[in-house]
């Protein structure tokens, strides 16, 4: 018998008609959470009604992402169903792939607003409420052509990483709230990536196989600002690192002797993550005060 990990805990899951989303509501309802489903269609109610037959307990809305009253009036329908919201997962998601030479703006844009604006606006419905109770729980959805780059993905490489950079200043923002956010990148055939994965990864690379990744993210005891990568029941983290480097005396020639100590700059031994962007300038300072004049 599954352990009720989340017993009493509300989740909202965004995009959830189908896909990640829908074993993301289906696993929340398993480890005891009510799970508010949405999408942009019936789908939406598909899956909330999965989710009850399976003896968990969930609502579809129906809205987009990219509109935040719509987000708002997801909030309020959790909110007057459920009486409060412990964790959001922003899943919704969709794909436009050209090369950038070849891709109109107008989808380089839409990207951005259903990745990026949909995840602040339905942050923004429940970042107060999660404050003010001291609680809260969520989950960027990211992915490997933000953090690394994937031929044909410039819009949505730069809306997963631009993903990342929200999930770092809001996991800092929410840290003494005890809000916590986290990124999870996946993998899984899907809809989205059906085509694009090979055949064989059909019964490996399963959603299933993913949510519960979802699960350690928004546990009671999550981590904060952890960038998660899941597929077919492998785990690993990515890390935003900075290297050691180099510090250099020679101002009138710090360009040529740059460009001679690059292997040097890229170095990946003892390389750290920062605790924040303020780590640089304090590390370079330090290093500057440090040199002999
Ligand atoms: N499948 C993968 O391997 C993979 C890899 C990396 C990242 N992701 C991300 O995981 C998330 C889920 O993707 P998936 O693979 O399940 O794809 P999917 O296409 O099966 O599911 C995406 C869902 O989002 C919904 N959606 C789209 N626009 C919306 C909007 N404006 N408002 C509300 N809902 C909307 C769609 O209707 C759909 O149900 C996405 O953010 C995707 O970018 C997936």
């Amino acid at each position: 018998m599954t352990m009720k990990r989340l017993k009493d805990r509300v989740a909202i899951v965004t995009g959830a008609g189908g896909g990640l989303g829908r074993t993301h509501a289906l696993e929340l309802a398993r480890h005891g959470a009510r799970v508010v489903v949405n999408d942009l269609d019936d789908s939406a109610q598909a899956v909330a009604d999965e989710v009850c037959r399976a003896g968990g307990e969930a609502i579809a809305h129906i809205g987009s992402v990219t509109r935040h009253e719509e987000m708002d009036a997801m909030a309020a329908q959790a909110i007057s169903r459920f009486g409060r919201i412990d964790i959001l997962v922003n899943n919704a998601g969709i794909l436009r792939d050209r090369t950038f030479a070849k891709m109109p703006l107008e989808d380089f844009r839409l990207v951005l607003d259903v990745h990026v604006m949909g995840s602040v606006h339905a942050t923004k419905a429940v970042w107060a409420r999660m404050q003010s109770q001291n609680y809260g729980r969520i989950v960027m959805t990211t992915s490997s052509s933000g953090l690394y780059g994937s031929f044909g993905q410039s819009n949505y490489g730069a809306a997963k990483m631009a993903l990342v950079g929200l999930m770092q200043t809001l996991s800092l923002e929410g840290a003494k709230y005890n809000v916590r956010v986290n990124c999870l990148a996946p993998s899984a055939v899907t809809a989205m990536t059906a085509g694009l994965l090979p055949p064989e990864a059909t019964d490996v690379l399963t959603a299933e196989r993913v949510s519960p990744a979802l699960i350690a993210l928004v546990d009671q005891d999550a981590p904060t600002r952890m960038i998660l990568l899941a597929g077919g029941g492998s785990f690993e983290c990515a890390h935003v690192t900075m290297t050691r480097g180099i510090h250099i005396d020679d101002t009138a020639n710090l360009a040529e002797a740059l460009c001679g100590r690059m292997a040097e700059v890229q170095a990946q031994d003892d390389q750290f993550t920062p605790a924040s962007g303020w780590d640089q300038p304090r590390h370079e300072l330090a290093k500057a005060l440090a040199s002999p004049r």
